[in-house]
Order: C-alpha cells, then structure tokens, then sequence
C-alpha cells in the first residue's frame, strides 16, 4: 500500500489569527528574536503580553489540530507597525522546539488579546524607574525602552539585567544601543530623554565588567554604590520586575523591604512583577 508522502497532498488546514513572520534573527544557539505582521485593529500598551504559537501536532486518535500557544510578552512598541518577540529554545520544549526554526514568511497565530501587569497604568508616579530582568525577561521592557511614556514619566530610568553568560545580554545591550543611534528613536524619544537611561548588566556564570545576581549586588550596596543611586523608597522609586520564577520571589521581598507595595491596572502602586516565559 501506498501512503500519502506528497505534503502538498495533504490538505493543510488553514491558520486561525495566522499573521506572517518578517524577521528572525539568531542570538545564541539558546535565544532568538523574531518580528511578525500586527493585525490593523490589534491595540495594546507597552509591557504587555499575548498568546502566540503554533498548529499543534494531530491527535492521533481524531486527527485533529489544536493550537499549541503560550503566553509572550510583545517586545516591540506600541507605536511599531510589526510585533517583536524575544524567546529562548528549549530543546524538548512544546513550542519552541519548533518555534526557534520559523524562517521569514510563516505563519505564526497570534490571540489578539493583550494582557499583563507590566504597564505605566499600574504604577504611581514617581521619579526613578527600576526595570530589572533576568534571562528572556529582558522582552517587555525592549518593549518599554522604546515607548516615549518611560521617560516622559521619569527622571531616571534604570534597567538591570543579569544572565548567565554574556552573550545572553546581546540582545539587550543591541536594543539600548540602538536607542542611542537609531534617528527614528531620536526623534520619538529625543536624546534629552534617553540621557535618563542608565544599564546595569550583569552575568552570574561568565566573566564580565559587573558579575553577581543582582539581588546580592543591590543586598551588599554594590548597585546603589555603582549607579550612585540610593536604595529604593516608595517615595521617589518606582519598579518593574520580569524574570525566571525564583528570581522574580527574591526581588519582590526586597522591593517590600524597602517598602514598596505591588500594584495592578485596577490599583496602581509602587512596583509590579511578570513571570518571564519558560516552554
Ligand atoms: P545564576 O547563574 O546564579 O543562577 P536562568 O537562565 O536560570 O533563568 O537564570 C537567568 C539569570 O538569573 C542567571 O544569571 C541566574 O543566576 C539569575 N538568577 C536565578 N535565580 C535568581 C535569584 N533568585 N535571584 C537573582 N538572580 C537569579
């Protein structure tokens, strides 16, 4: 017997919300970046994450395809004509054992509805802003960094971000980059305004100029000392925490100990927390 081979015989069911790959670019052989069309009528607020994927396998019992989505935080801005994501490959992983081989023109489904605590309306104004990432933390606030509000709102802007290994902060230490020479941010944001930025990275398994978590690194003072900033007070700090679970528990302590309360859209407060997306 013969057994259908011919892809093109099989009849590929066509993608609900389906938007089209236009970029992908490889970081590491863990972490890629990747752009995608933005449906004309999709809104949201910088920070903020959606539900993107792919068709899942059939299931061998029906043979019928569902979705296979996860949550991710968008990384471009909200002004951005496209949709940027930040993603690690995980090699077992559901999604993005597949995800991190998608090449430009794909189809990639995207749940237009946006959602996440990340946001400028969860936070009361203050004159310090804190982002501080670990890992593939760093995606929402790529999306953040670019938004003018940021620093609209704010004096300073300060974002940490603590790797493993330092190429792990390429993709970051590009973006913040960019910021500085790219002339549409130029003229979005304006140079007065991106003088308020200030980047602390750090990497806990490789040799670097600042190594530590920083956790240890703002616990003995080395942070505040090397940024001469002082610890965070409700008063003046505001913050804003993406990273891997155990990071984002120990983080959270430490703004409560300082004195700062969580907010949320419906109660904005001082600082705000999302867990960074892990296949
Ligand atoms: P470390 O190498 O000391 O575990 P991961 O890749 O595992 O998500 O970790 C990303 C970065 O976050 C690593 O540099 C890691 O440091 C750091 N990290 C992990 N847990 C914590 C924590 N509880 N507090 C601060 N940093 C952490």
């Amino acid at each position: 017997t013969q057994t259908v081979t011919d892809a093109k015989a099989v009849k590929v069911p066509t993608l609900p919300d389906a938007q089209k790959v236009t970029e992908v670019t490889h970081w590491t052989d863990r972490l890629f970046s990747f752009r995608m069309t933005r449906p004309a009528s999709m809104r949201f607020r910088s920070g903020e994450f959606v539900m993107i994927g792919l068709m899942g396998d059939p299931d061998p019992k029906t043979g019928k395809q569902k979705p296979l989505l996860r949550a991710y935080s968008i990384a471009s801005p909200s002004w951005d004509d496209e949709l940027e994501f930040y993603s690690i490959k995980v090699q077992d992983g559901p999604l993005t054992s597949r995800l991190q081989h998608i090449k430009v023109g794909d189809e990639i489904i995207l749940r237009p509805k946006p959602v996440g605590t990340l946001v400028h309306d969860a936070l009361l104004p203050g004159k310090r802003l804190w982002l501080f990432a670990t890992g593939t933390g760093f995606a929402p606030f790529a999306s953040l960094l670019r938004d003018p509000q940021t620093y609209e709102d704010y004096d300073e802007v300060i974002i940490t971000h603590t790797c493993r290994e330092v190429s792990e902060l390429t993709y970051g230490a590009t973006l913040i980059e960019s910021l500085k020479t790219d002339e549409l941010m130029d003229e979005l944001i304006g140079a007065e305004n991106l003088a308020k930025l200030r980047y602390y990275p750090t990497t806990t398994r490789e040799q670097s100029p600042k190594m530590g978590r920083i956790t240890d690194l703002m616990r003995d003072g080395t942070a505040f000392a090397d940024l001469g900033v002082p610890q965070p007070t409700p008063e003046t700090d505001r913050a804003m925490v993406c990273g891997n679970l155990a990071f984002n528990l120990e983080i959270k302590e430490m703004l409560e100990g300082y004195g700062l309360e969580e907010g949320a859209n419906s109660d904005p407060k001082h600082y705000v927390v999302e867990k960074a997306f892990l296949d």
